[in-house]
């Protein structure tokens, strides 16, 4: 399997590949699991290669702490993609080969999408991925790039931001793929202990019910609803639920037809975040 780890490298392979060849892209920070490899599969269907980029990126960490315990596990990431095929490429540069010693954020208008939920909570986060993303995109240029569900509000505003820097890219979000007992796959699930990580379909299962509920209930209702239920659960605490229309990514006040909702959540246990989120129409 080719693992590329300098830019001028990943420049000559680029330069290797015939124009009509489509390239998908699987952008991910590594310690794979089975919602990255759903990604590389459907890249894989879908072009004729596929590059896998793992680069832990320090500008969309707003916590020092979690950055320096983000799992590295380079080894094992690339005999797991082998399991899918050994002619996938890997991108895995350090920081100073992609941030050329100079670890600068870029600042952006995301029109909002940003503002709220995770950029409510996590400072100058997705300049931060905007950064990298704009970066490994101008530098890769693949045709199609794959991102998750689990980060919608991520994939919304990798969207944006192709809009707004005109990189000819098709950005292709894809469904989130969950553990046995329903909790979203995660790198941070690992950092779990097992009786909380059986104990995370918590997670999931009111998301479920808060689904059902937005079929007769206000958008206001069922938030209080699912506040309530977990406030009334020992084990996990609930740093926001919000429930947002898909395009705007605004909390919805009133349900209009024709318009589309989802539930986004973002809850504590053991020390370790996690996110999820769910359809609700
Ligand atoms: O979703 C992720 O793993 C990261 O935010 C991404 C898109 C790879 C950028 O670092």
């Amino acid at each position: 399997m080719l693992v590329i780890t300098t830019n001028s490298n990943l420049k000559t392979f680029l330069n290797s590949l015939s124009k009509n060849e489509n390239l998908g892209l699987v952008p991910t920070m590594g310690a794979l699991h089975k919602g990255h490899l759903s990604l590389v599969e459907k890249a894989k269907k879908e072009n004729h290669l596929v590059m896998v980029s793992i680069f832990v990126n320090p500008t969309q960490f707003n916590n020092k702490e979690d950055l320096e315990k983000y799992p590295s596990t380079l080894e094992k990431d690339i005999a797991l993609l082998k399991t899918i095929s050994d002619k996938i490429v890997v991108f895995a540069p350090s920081v100073n080969e992609i941030y050329q010693n100079k670890v600068v954020t870029k600042k952006y208008n995301f029109k909002g999408l940003d503002t709220v939920m995770e950029g409510e909570f996590r400072d100058d986060h997705f300049n931060g991925v905007g950064t990298i993303v704009e970066l490994l995109l101008n530098l890769i240029k693949p045709t199609n790039a794959y991102f998750g569900e689990k980060d919608f509000q991520q994939l919304q505003i990798i969207k944006k931001l192709i809009e707004i820097k005109n990189i000819p890219v098709s950005i292709i979000g894809c469904p989130i793929v969950r553990e046995p007992h329903g909790l979203a796959m995660s790198s941070r699930n690992e950092r779990l202990s097992k009786q909380t990580r059986i104990e995370a379909s918590f997670i999931y299962e009111t998301l479920k019910t808060a689904k059902e509920k937005f079929g007769t209930k206000s958008a206001l209702k069922v938030k209080d609803w699912v506040t309530k239920t977990f406030h009334n659960n020992d084990t996990f605490e609930l740093e926001y639920i919000e429930i947002s229309n898909i395009k705007t990514l605004k909390p919805v006040k009133r349900k209009q037809t024709g318009e589309k909702y989802r539930a986004f959540i973002a809850v504590y246990a053991d020390n370790v975040r996690l996110i999820d989120n769910i359809a609700l129409n």
